[in-house]
Order: structure tokens, then C-alpha cells, then sequence
């Protein structure tokens, strides 16, 4: 399947209707995801970023429907990564000595995953490339999220080849932005910015705003997943600034785990105080060994403040927590407030551990946390309505 984008530019990549995990089991995609790669006719013809190895043949194939291999002068790799360099090594035992245009970080990632000396180009911002009426600029995006990460700019068409930037995975055969579903979309796009871009909040305001100098105008923005901006194109960019911008909504999200139900009491109880004292606050309970981090993650970068509580077990936490908490340590979220509870039987160090976690995350603890022993009794559970009183009171 392709998709003309405009007279001079087709998707030539691969919808993966299939794909449930990504890097590795880190990030789970419900939706599918896939993989952009983008073909451009002009006086030389250029084949942006290619897909995952699993489908390189089919890629390939399809590529061959387009345009004779041999008529591909240049291949940009915008970014290194598998899922969207793994079928250059097939495809350049057909076209060798194709030059690939990638930054340096470019080349030594690609060196570094396939160790083949292939017939590399640096660039770097503001390199151009002509093709014949039309010309590619390069902006070099460097850890947005790799360190070889770059933009591609088509002249004429004014198209943006972000590659992950501005991407989601999310599959449709509606290939556009004006087409899909928004509260779908825009879910997707967000789970996407807070599990992989929100470490590099400053880099990524840093960068809309180098490119809005450069007054390139944008009318389409082609990323290398989901679907294609082509609708008001800027809604994702000023979004992005939105997210970059240590974003939080009126929320907090209890994540708990619990072995004989006394922490998830526990949690209950809390939530029912944070709304006594704070009815307009949205409260989200999550029993984490039962959810999906990747939404938990999406659920964190949404809320001003989250409360974490664990069973004290083997002096430790259970190890759903541990995930949970590491995930949220590798986001670096920033200005979020956080507390810890938990349900302990005789030694009780739960809630300590979490609250040291939460610290190391750069998360403000607004509260000691609160522990009970054994299953909590109605006395226990009033002490923590009243500890989500004091905590909703403070988050208005
Ligand atoms: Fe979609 Fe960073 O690869």
C-alpha cells in the first residue's frame, strides 16, 4: 500500500495493525503503531527513513511498485532507531552505493547497528540538498529522543519529516489527522509524548522555537508513526509546547498494589478525603499490578500530584510498585507534588522506600506518608480520610 501526499510525495511505510509492545515491553501500544517512510520524485528522488526488519521485504516490494530502485538517489535517515533503519541493509544490497544524508550521530549509530561501511553523508542544520525544483533542509534534533535524531524540510511542498516528533502509535487507514478520530488521536499523542519525549521538555521548546525562526512554513507535518498532520498542522506543535512545558491538569492519581486488599482500603479512603476537602479535583485510583504503565505514565504526566502506596513485603515493596516507580523516575517529570501510603503486618518500611523513590524522581513531598498495620480497622480508615483531606487541601 502507498499514499500519495501530494503530486511529488507518497508514504511508502508499513501499517503494523499487529504491534502490541515496543521497545521491548516497555511501551504498550493497543493501537498498533507504524512505521513512515516517505518517497519524493523530483529531478533526483529521495527515499526518507524505510521500516522495522520484520517487514522489509514487503517494504521493498511495495517500494518496487513506486519507483525502480535504482532510480533512488539519495536515502535521508532522519533517526537510527530499528523500527525505522532496520530494512537499509537489505535494501542497500540492491542500490549500494545510494548515499545516506544523516547527521554524525547518525552515521555512528548506524555503524553501530548494522557495521557496514555504507556511503554516508554528514550534515548538519541548515545543509542542503537540492533535488531539482525542489530542495531539503536539515535541522539537526539532536535527543529528540536520540543523539542523531534530525528534521527533514521539503521546500515547494513545505512539508515537516519529523520523524518521531509529533507521532504516535497509533494505526489507522485513515492516514490524516482531519480523519480519525480526535479523542483517539490526541490520546495516542499524548501517551507518546509523556512515556518518550517528556525527559527532553527544554530541548523540545528549545526547538519549536529555532524552527519557528527559521519561518519555514509548514503545511504538512510528516512524522515516522501514526498518522499525518495535514489539518492545521501547528495544533501539534502548539500542543507539544503545552506538554514541554511541565504540563498538569487539575488531577491526582492514586497507584497502589495491594496483597489482602488493606492498601487498596487504604487508597480508597484517601481519595474519598481529597474530594471532601477538594471537590473540583479529578481523582484516579489505579491498582498498578492490574493496569497498564504506559497509561499509568500518561496518567502521572497528566496529574499535579500522585500518591503512591505498597504492602510492606520482605522489608520492600511489592514489585509492581518498583516498575511503576522506575518508569516514573526515567520521565523527569518536574513540578509535581507526590506522597506515599501503605499497609504493613510488622516491620512497615513501604512507605519510606516509596517516599525516598518519589524524592529521587524530583518529586516535592507535600506529607509524611501514612502506614497502618494489619487490615485497617474503621478507626484506620477515618486517619486516612483525613489524611486525604489535608492532601486535597493543599493541591487546590
Ligand atoms: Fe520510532 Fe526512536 O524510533
Amino acid at each position: 500500500m502507498s499514499i500519495k501526499i501530494t503530486e511529488n510525495v507518497t508514504w511508502v511505510g508499513k501499517t503494523d495493525w499487529e504491534l502490541r509492545k515496543f521497545h521491548g515491553d516497555e511501551y504498550t501500544t493497543p493501537k498498533g503503531s507504524s512505521y513512515n517512510s516517505y518517497l519524493i520524485k523530483d529531478k533526483k528522488n529521495v527515499l526518507i527513513d524505510t521500516v522495522w526488519k520484520p517487514y522489509t521485504k514487503e517494504f521493498i516490494d511495495n517500494l518496487k511498485k513506486e519507483i525502480n530502485l535504482n532510480d533512488i538517489d539519495y536515502i535521508i535517515v532522519n533517526h537510527a532507531e530499528s523500527d525505522h533503519s532496520g530494512a537499509l541493509p537489505e535494501l542497500l544490497k540492491e542500490i549500494p552505493n545510494t548515499p545516506i544524508y544523516c547527521t554524525s550521530n547518525g552515521v555512528k549509530l548506524l555503524k553501530g547497528h548494522y557495521h557496514e561501511n555504507w556511503n554516508f553523508v554528514e550534515v548538519k542544520t541548515g545543509d542542503k540538498l537540492n533535488i531539482g525544483e525542489r530542495e531539503i533542509i536539515f535541522i539537526e534534533a539532536k535527543m529528540l529522543h536520540w543523539p542523531d535524531t534530525m528534521f527533514s524540510y521539503l521546500t515547494e511542498d513545505n512539508i515537516l519529516f519529523s520523524n518521531d516528533g509529533f507521532g504516535q502509535h497509533y494505526c489507522s487507514e485513515f492516514m490524516y489527522n482531519d480523519l480519525v478520530d480526535q479523542a483517539e488521536l490526541y490520546t495516542e499523542a499524548l501517551k507518546y509524548y509523556a512515556n518518550i519525549l517528556t525527559p527532553f521538555n527544554k530541548l523540545i521548546i528549545n526547538k519549536i522555537n529555532e524552527i519557528s525562526a527559521l519561518n519555514l512554513p509548514i503545511k504538512i507535518i510528516c512524522p515516522s508513526h501514526g498518522i499525518i498532520w495535514r489539518d492545521n498542522p501547528l495544533q501539534i506543535v502548539n500542543k507539544y509546547l503545552e506538554w514541554a512545558n511541565d504540563y498538569q491538569e487539575n488531577q491526582v492519581t492514586i497507584i497502589y498494589d495491594t496483597m489482602w486488599n488493606s492498601t487498596r482500603r487504604m487508597a480508597e479512603s484517601i481519595a474519598l478525603g481529597i474530594k471532601q476537602s477538594n471537590k473540583d479535583i479529578i481523582v484516579k485510583l489505579f491498582n498498578c499490578a492490574r493496569s497498564d504503565n504506559t497509561n499509568l505514565v500518561g496518567e502521572v504526566f497528566k496529574s499535579k500530584a500522585i500518591i503512591i502506596g505498597s504492602s510492606t513485603i520482605n522489608k520492600g515493596i511489592l514489585s509492581s510498585i518498583a516498575a511503576i516507580l522506575e518508569h516514573i523516575k526515567g520521565q523527569c517529570f518536574k513540578k509535581k507534588k507526590a506522597v506515599a501510603f501503605g499497609s504493613y503486618g510488622w516491620s512497615g518500611e513501604s512507605v519510606n522506600i516509596i517516599t525516598e523513590e518519589l524524592k529521587k524522581s524530583g518529586f516535592e513531598i507535600l506529607e509524611e506518608g501514612i502506614k497502618l498495620i494489619w487490615v485497617p480497622d474503621q478507626e484506620g480508615l477515618k486517619k486516612c480520610i483525613e489524611f486525604g483531606s489535608k492532601i486535597g487541601q493543599k493541591l487546590i
